[in-house]
């Protein structure tokens, strides 16, 4: 089970304030189009605040006086007209950058976390299970896309409130102090729905996280769940998680219902009866009441209240955006980076000698994987490494290739050590071929090439040389026929023959081959044996394999038991020492395997 732990979901004020640093940091190459948007959004509420004005002095100066003219009254309409017309556009342009602004924001940010997951450790993707990585740069940008439209409605709600005061109190004070009166009402309602709508909120994700769990460890694991009868047990946990969330979500709605806009439009109608209230009583006690400020205050009731509903409705969606923004901060913040060259590491052109001194290693800074190993392999020459499972062989490997970092004993390839040079010579230089070959999609060429500058005829020559070609040949479409991703339509072993050929034809001087030829029959691994005689003039090979009759020419063969070497020499010599090595050769000659 995966990321069904709990997590943060309730930030102090200072941690708001940075998390919305970091949000902003982002939004610096936008600046001037939310700049743009703010101005818009001033003149569009001033214009709002104003409309009612207009009406107002018509009814004030012309109706109540009688002194309307069909002139006056359709200049009055259409002034009010255009000034409509005229917010709208402005609302429509304000929007529109907003959106873009803040659409291009989150795609920096997209591009940001993408970039930094390239950098990442390898041991960041052992412990985040695959669904949890994905969400980091799709879902939780996405969230944060909502929350820029947060913004929009606070600054909106904001603005438009404070255009709105000015706009009424310049037209009666008193009155205005009504309006004013609310507003205390209004922070306590902010109050109480945010102490809620946090709670259920965070039911909610946990429920979503949930679903998603169940969902990616079922796909993952479809044929597992098939093949132990387990579709029955699956469907009845999926069913209760996704329970779990209905019930959540309900709740959610159950809150919005009840508290949001009826409350909103409670304190409206209030707020219009004690208007109304007022200028009843002004006019009984005899004095004179403008009808026209009666028509204004009325339509401000609505367009004071309503958008700060909005801003209540967003606050949701502002703790989700805070949820979102501060795992991202916390993915930029990782400083688990893959293992780094020296600061005067060259590019250099290597030879294929490697000394390994007095390795120490261990993945979780506790257990030593590998212990005080000593290895050395010259230019040109074949090793091989056996042992049992989780001996350590492929973490050795892990160490030369650089996808860990080690803190004790050495590394070094030509004699020196492999942090000075750079991880492009490393890796274009040190070839290896894996147990599990992974396929991209597109086809056999592309799979092949991976994006190397090489030929039609190149790829064609690498897959002869591993026997690839007999089977990629008698396919429909031969070399352009289309691999799925993961490679799902190939077999295991025409994998391995696709894996190991992406490697050779990269010419590599080291090559380390980890059990990559497990799943391939007798008869083609021979093949590849005979084809590997070639690559040992040019390349250094390092040979793990279980079956040991592929290895028994190898120039030395390393014993691994429990991450120390305890035997190594010449295949002849290790048999005649007659220890764990003649154990398991023996072994294997009785089940016929060598
Ligand atoms: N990414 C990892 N994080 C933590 N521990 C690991 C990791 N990879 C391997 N280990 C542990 O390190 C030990 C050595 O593993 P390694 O993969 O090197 O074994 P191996 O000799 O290659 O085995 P096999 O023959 O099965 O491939 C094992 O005990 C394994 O549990
Ligand atoms: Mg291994």
């Amino acid at each position: 089970m995966s990321n069904t732990k709990q997590r943060k979901t309730s930030f102090s004020l200072k941690e708001q304030w940075n998390i919305l640093r970091y949000l902003f940091s982002f939004a610096k190459s936008e600046t001037k189009w939310f700049i743009l948007s703010i101005v818009m959004m001033v003149i569009a509420s001033a214009l709002s605040a104003y409309l009612p004005i207009i009406i107002q002095q018509y009814i004030d100066e012309y109706l109540s006086t009688s002194s309307a003219t069909i002139q006056i009254t359709l200049q009055v309409a259409g002034t009010y007209l255009v000034l409509l017309l005229l917010r709208m556009v402005i609302v429509y342009v304000k929007d529109y950058t907003f959106k873009l602004a803040s659409e291009h924001t989150v795609a920096n940010m997209r591009n940001n976390l993408y970039h930094k997951l390239g950098k990442l450790s390898l041991d960041y993707f052992n412990k985040t299970p695959n669904g949890e990585v994905v969400s980091r740069v799709t879902n939780d940008t996405e969230t944060i896309k909502e929350f820029w439209n947060v913004f929009l409605t606070f600054f909106d709600g904001f603005i438009n409130a404070t255009m709105i005061a000015v706009a009424m109190f310049s037209l009666s004070v008193s009155m205005s102090w009504v309006f004013m009166a609310f507003i205390p009402v209004i922070f306590i309602l902010i109050y109480v729905y945010q102490k809620i709508s946090t709670v259920i909120y965070r039911r909610m994700r946990q429920a979503l996280s949930k679903v998603n769990a169940r969902l990616s460890e079922s796909t993952m694991g479809m044929w597992l769940i098939q093949q132990f009868n387990q579709t029955q047990r699956m469907k009845e946990e999926f069913d209760e998680v996704n329970q779990e969330y209905l019930v959540a979500r309900t709740n959610m709605f159950k809150m919005n219902a009840v508290l949001l806009m009826p409350a909103i439009n409670l304190i409206e109608q209030i707020v219009l009866v004690i208007v109304i209230w007022i200028f009843a009583s002004q006019l009984l006690s005899g004095s004179v009441v403008d009808i026209g400020i009666i028509y204004a205050f009325t339509s401000y009731s609505k367009s004071f209240f309503h958008p700060i509903g909005g801003m209540l409705d967003s606050l949701s969606i502002y703790q989700d955006g805070l949820v979102s923004a501060s795992r991202g901060m916390a993915l930029l913040a990782n400083e688990s980076t893959e293992p780094q060259p020296n600061a005067n590491a060259v590019d250099s052109l290597i030879d294929g000698q490697i000394n390994i001194d007095d390795l120490y290693f261990s993945y979780d800074g506790e257990n030593d994987v590998l212990k005080d190993i000593d290895l050395e392999v010259s230019p040109g020459e074949m090793i091989a490494i056996v042992g049992h499972t989780g001996s350590g062989k492929s973490t050795i490997i892990n160490l030369l290739m650089r996808f860990y970092e080690y803190h004790q004993g050495l590394i070094s390839v030509d004699k020196e050590d492999i942090r000075d040079h750079t991880k492009r010579s490393v890796r274009s230089q040190i070839g290896l071929v894996q147990q599990d070959a992974f396929m991209f999609y597109g086809d056999f060429y592309d799979n092949i090439r991976l994006h190397g500058n090489y030929s039609d005829e190149e790829v064609r020559e690498a897959a002869e040389f591993t026997g690839a070609d007999h089977f990629i040949k008698s396919m429909e479409d031969g070399y352009r026929s289309h691999i799925s991703e993961g490679g799902s339509s190939l077999s295991a072993g025409q994998k391995q023959l696709i894996n190991i050929a992406r490697t050779i034809i990269r010419n590599p001087r080291i090559l380390i081959l980890d059990e990559a030829t497990a799943n391939i029959d007798t008869e083609t691994e021979q093949y590849i044996q005979q084809s590997l005689e070639k690559i040992r003039e040019q390349a250094t090979l390092i040979v793990i394999a279980h079956r040991l009759s592929t290895i028994k020419d190898a120039d030395k063969i390393y014993v691994l038991h429990k991450g120390r070497v305890i035997e190594q020499g010449h295949h002849d010599e290790l048999i005649e020492l007659e220890g764990t090595y003649y154990d398991m050769y023996r072994l294997q000659s009785l089940q016929g395997k060598v």
